[in-house]
């Protein structure tokens, strides 16, 4: 790598929040590290090692440092840079190569040193890597072990004849921090173990998004600062003690050791067998491990088959509801390992494939209050532009009025943005201990932001209390959009001359217009009036899940409608469904039920206006739930003996021949009609994936699973026989 150090050193890096110190110290040469980061002389130097031993030791004692994962990786790359340009310059205090960047202390001796990891940044240092470590052992690698690399902190579960005896830090590798007092409060490492084995399970506590949310809410009710992230808040709470309330942590087990007292049999099964026996004996004593969620380790042959699982454990991580930070890729016999030895920092026999940083810290500018279709007045925050994993960064969502309190957020506050893949941006947290006292509280509105009107605060989500009539212009046309009724000629212009003439006070109305009503209108011809009369006169025929998705009831977009609709076939049935019919649908909670419940009593008059205007108000195709047995429950309600039935149905790519007109919706609803379930996503459950021109990473992950593919020509043949496959 070529270093030019002519440029300003590492500065006092913006403010940012939480690092993790232990990531980054000891990279091995070419992690990303542009020249601007890199100390331009000695002085740089000494203020950047500062900067890093403040950053690690404030992350150590309570996880509040100035910097976010990704400021201090660079802080640190930066410094690995220079030192191996300067190797006669290396000060004693640089994070360099040190378990914790040094950082870490703690009194409990460890059994065996707790190791960090090396890392990689692309696939050519993955190659690197691995061919290095087969050069090393003079062997290929006999089979690799690649699981996710949790976003947590790491410990050490001393088990004793099957009780857990203590919980451990990992310290400076050496020693750790006793945290036994946390023994309760991690799911997934059990008070007892279904053998009475004396033992120690190492692996990750962390806090999942879930538990984040809880801790925080906890948190600020009993008037403390919500944590950052969910690291921090697993960092903070673990090291806690004598709090008045609880929170609760996860525990992912990945690795499993001898203990002096575990007897000769299990200390060789335990050093012997390979890591993912090991991790599937752990998981059988009760202890929790990636094993159980949607990204398991897997063991392969070939750096080709590990590239491609790095792959999909990366394309899953934006759904995971825990943090991940990469992918560890390890040798996984016992025989491989023992050749390829240890460092003194990290084993030569893994490694830690980091992803992209999917949360930066940046400023709340302003919070915008925004009123949605259906009168529901929804925060959203204004933020100083930050780019993440490769896009900039300007908004993000804040749920409701209630969470702003619950995260006790203010305008100028530092705060910790989370983006992944296509994840809406979130809030993490205002990152508290970086607060300057100029921070101002969010006013609320007091009347509703789009009409004036007054508010509805008895739920959490506020809505103007004129409900839908707020904003009717918006309304309305989503009711005549392509997806739902999908009446051509009525575009937003239109619908704004409607109402203005109050010719229309609700989508029910569109259907009793007549031909003068519509001539009266300003540019309105003869011809588009025609037109558009016939193209309100087709919509009464839509099928009644496009008619329960123009309602645009609250919790239920497209695919929803068409599942309601597909199970009950009749709106009459739907409307006469309490909450516990509806959640027989799938996909509809507790919550969500109750909603659908009562946003259906509150659109009762639009529906008999539809009703007496002739609209359709029932699903072709489908059957009504028979009374309910245990059979129907749970039925999504799809034509049981179709082409399609059992089958989960992607589509991507663009559709030629006979389905080349449809929209997505109309191939999911086709999909639906001919007794398959349509998703978005390819994973083990899909059976048939259907591939139109310019298939990408939707193709590429069938492949890997060895999931079914179609031509959009050989899937038009399979539906032949349903309507509105263009056959
Ligand atoms: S294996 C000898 N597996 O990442 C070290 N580590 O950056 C063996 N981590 O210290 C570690 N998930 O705290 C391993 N599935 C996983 C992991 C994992 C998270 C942490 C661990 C380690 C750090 C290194």
């Amino acid at each position: 790598m070529t270093i030019r150090t002519a440029v300003p050193a590492v500065a006092a890096p913006s403010v940012s929040a939480a690092a993790a110190p232990d990531e980054a110290a000891g990279l091995p040469a070419g992690g990303p590290v542009s020249p601007a980061e890199v100390p331009a002389d000695p002085a740089a130097y000494t203020a950047a090692v500062e900067t890093a031993a403040r950053a690690a030791a404030a992350y150590y004692a309570n996880g509040e440092s100035d910097l976010d994962d990704d400021a201090y990786d660079r802080l640190a790359r930066g410094i690995a840079v220079y030192e191996s340009a300067h190797p006669g310059e290396v000060a004693a205090d640089s994070p360099t190569g040190k378990v914790a960047g040094g950082a870490a202390t703690g009194d409990v001796p460890h059994t065996a040193a707790m190791l960090s990891l090396d890392n990689a940044f692309s696939p050519e240092q993955l190659l690197s890597w691995t061919a290095s470590l087969e050069r090393r052992i003079g062997r290929p690698v006999e089979q690799w072990s690649v699981e996710p690399k949790l976003d947590g902190l790491a410990v050490a579960a001393r088990y004793e004849e099957g009780r857990l005896a203590r919980l451990i830090t990992r310290g400076d590798g050496t020693a750790g921090e006793d945290v036994s007092h946390a023994i309760g409060t991690v799911v997934g490492l059990p008070g007892r173990l279904t053998e009475a084995v004396t033992l120690e399970v190492r692996g990750e506590v962390l806090m999942t998004r879930e538990q984040f949310e809880r801790a925080n809410a906890v948190r600020t009710e009993h008037g403390g600062a919500p944590f950052a992230n969910p690291r921090n808040g697993a960092a903070g709470t673990l090291r806690a003690r004598d709090r008045e309330y609880r929170v609760e942590m996860t525990f992912f087990g990945y690795g499993v050791l001898p203990l002096a007292e575990s007897g000769p049999e299990l200390t060789g099964k335990l050093s012997e067998a390979p890591h993912s026996e090991l991790l599937a004996y752990v998981s059988g004593l009760g202890i929790h491990t990636a094993r159980e969620t949607e990204v398991p380790p897997r063991a392969l042959t070939g750096v080709e088959a590990v590239r491609a699982r790095i792959e999909e454990i990366a394309a899953l991580r934006p759904v995971l509801p825990f943090g991940i930070d990469g992918i560890v890729v390890r040798a996984d016999l016992a025989a491989d390992r023992d050749a390829a030895g240890s460092g003194s920092r990290a084993p030569r026999w893994a490694i830690a494939y980091k992803l992209p940083a999917v949360e930066k810290v940046t400023t709340l500018l302003a919070v915008e209050w925004n009123v949605g279709r259906t009168g529901a007045i929804a925060p959203r925050a204004v933020l100083e532009p930050v780019e993440i994993d490769g896009s900039t960064v300007t908004h993000a969502t804040l749920h409701n009025p209630a969470d702003i309190t619950r995260r006790d957020l203010r305008i100028g506050d530092r705060v910790m943005v989370h983006k992944a893949g296509d994840i809406i941006p979130r809030i993490e947290a205002p990152v508290v201990h970086l607060r300057t006292g100029a921070e101002l509280p969010i006013v609320f509105p007091e009347v509703c932001p789009q009409c004036g009107s007054g508010i509805d605060s008895s739920e959490q989500r506020w809505r103007c209390v004129r409900g839908r009539d707020c904003r009717l212009v918006a309304s309305i046309s989503y009711a005549a959009g392509r997806d739902q009724l999908d009446i051509e000629g009525l575009g937003t212009t239109r619908v704004v001359q409607l109402v203005e003439a109050a010719l229309v006070s609700d989508f029910a109305d569109l259907f009793t217009l007549t031909r003068e009503e519509l001539l009266g209108l300003e540019r309105m011809g003869e011809t588009s009036t025609d037109n558009l009369l016939a193209a309100i006169g087709a919509a009464k025929d839509r099928p009644l899940s496009r008619v329960f998705c123009a309602l645009g009831v609250r919790g239920t977009g497209r695919s929803m409608s068409r599942r309601i609709a597909r199970h009950f076939a009749t709106m009459e049935l739907i409307r006469a469904a309490d909450a516990d019919a509806l959640q027989r649908v799938d996909g509809i909670g507790v919550e969500k039920a109750a909603m659908v419940v009562a946003e259906l009593a509150e659109l009762a008059p639009l529906l008999e206006k539809l009703i007496a205007a002739g609209v359709r108000m029932d699903e072709p195709g489908a059957t009504p739930p028979a009374a309910e047995t245990e059979e129907s429950a749970g039925d999504t309600g799809s034509a049981a003996g179709g082409p399609l039935a059992g089958m989960t149905v992607v589509v991507t790519g663009a559709m030629t021949g006979a389905l080349e007109k449809l929209t997505r919706n109309q191939m999911n609803e086709l999909i639906e009609r001919a007794g398959g379930k349509s998703s978005s996503t390819v994973s083990k459950r899909t059976s048939l994936l259907v591939a139109g021109e310019n298939a990408g990473s939707k193709r590429a992950k069938a492949e890997q699973l060895g999931t079914r593919t179609a031509t959009p020509d050989e899937f038009a043949l399979m539906v032949a026989d349903f309507p509105g496959s263009g056959s």
